[in-house]
């Protein structure tokens, strides 16, 4: 960030999207939007929001996302969030946003992750507030719960209501354990639940949800011993067991939570067949269709031929552990 972009209002920053290995879902405070559980995410590179921010003038704020006008769920939601920075320097300026995700937006990869946390280091450094990345992360979960973990780069763990801190840290950079993440893009639709209508309704309606809560530290425990030791078999466990305990605890809220499709199914199989094969593999899967495999440098291009081989996979992107949200220079 340089102090003449501050000077002059603005800033342009970029954050890549996270994928969780131990989920996320359930908010402790919804208000101030505190998990209900600790979660531990690894950061994606090559897929980027790019997020320019200028504050100026009065006025409602002017909010475009990918070459279009925000919606006004959106747009509220953008603006509620802007206050956040807006007052914390003191300003009532009119803030200018132009976002655009070099992904599909909405489809389960976590791009309102990616987007807050961009827009976050965008505001931060628009109006010279000088914020730590720590603080960059709790703000960003307001706008997102996930959005705290893509302040920071490579595998990333972000506090429960059990600790303390009420944001992300970094664990391991992208660098100590470069894994790679294969993404089966089964559709390309807008997921038909938001991930907050459907923690609530999870929470209101599941008979799981108390053991959902009760289950996650030891999941924590295991995945945050497995990355220390960069011990991939065990972390696949925790991870898979992670993902298909959240599914089957989506599926049993009333009426429950489907975000699989079929292709979404036969991306598992293919896994399976994988790893009966030998390769180091395991899959994950958000809030959407999507099927993300996390597999070792060794093991990519059997992933990725595979998962293109499957049945209704519309396309496979592969991709590395990414960095940090950063300031872009061109301000
Ligand atoms: C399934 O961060 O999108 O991807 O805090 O309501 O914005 P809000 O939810 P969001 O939820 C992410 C849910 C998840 C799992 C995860 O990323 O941990």
């Amino acid at each position: 960030m340089s102090a003449q972009s501050a000077a002059q209002g603005a800033a342009r920053a970029c954050a890549h999207p996270n994928i969780a290995l131990v989920k996320y879902w359930g908010k402790a405070d919804a208000a101030a939007n505190l998990p209900a559980v600790a979660s531990l995410s690894i950061t994606l590179s090559d897929l980027v929001s790019d997020t320019q921010v200028t504050f100026d003038g009065a006025g409602p704020d002017r909010i475009v996302l990918d070459d279009a006008p925000a919606s006004d769920a959106d747009a509220a939601r953008l603006t509620a969030f802007l206050d956040l920075f807006r007052a914390r320097a003191g300003t009532q300026a009119r803030a200018t946003v132009r976002s655009s995700n070099n992904f599909p937006t909405a489809a389960g990869l976590a791009s309102s992750a990616s987007g807050f946390a961009a827009l976050a280091v965008a505001a931060d450094a628009a109006l010279g507030l000088g914020l730590t990345p720590a603080e960059l992360s709790a703000l960003a979960r307001r706008g997102s719960g996930s959005a705290a973990r893509s302040v920071f780069g490579g595998f990333v763990a972000m506090a429960g209501p059990d600790e303390p801190q009420d944001h992300a840290r970094e664990l391991l950079s992208a660098e100590a354990w470069p894994l790679h993440v294969v993404i089966a893009i089964t559709s390309r639709a807008r997921k038909r639940h938001a991930s907050t209508d459907g923690m609530n309704l999870t929470r209101d309606t599941s008979p799981y949800y108390p053991a959902w809560l009760a289950g996650q530290r030891a999941d924590m425990n295991a995945a945050l011993d497995a990355v220390a030791r960069r011990d991939f078999a065990a972390l696949a466990a925790v991870a898979e067991h992670s993902c298909l305990k959240m599914h089957g605890l989506m599926l049993s809220a009333r009426p429950g939570l489907i975000y699989w499709n079929a292709a979404t199914l036969a991306g598992i199989e293919t896994v399976r067949r994988l790893q009966d094969a030998g390769e180091d593999v395991f899959f994950t899967i958000d809030a959407g269709p999507q099927l993300k495999a996390v597999c070792t440098d060794g093991s990519r291009e059997a992933v990725a031929a595979a998962l293109a081989r499957t049945p209704g996979v519309v396309d496979v992107l592969s991709v590395g552990l990414g960095g940090p949200a950063r300031i872009v220079a061109d301000g």
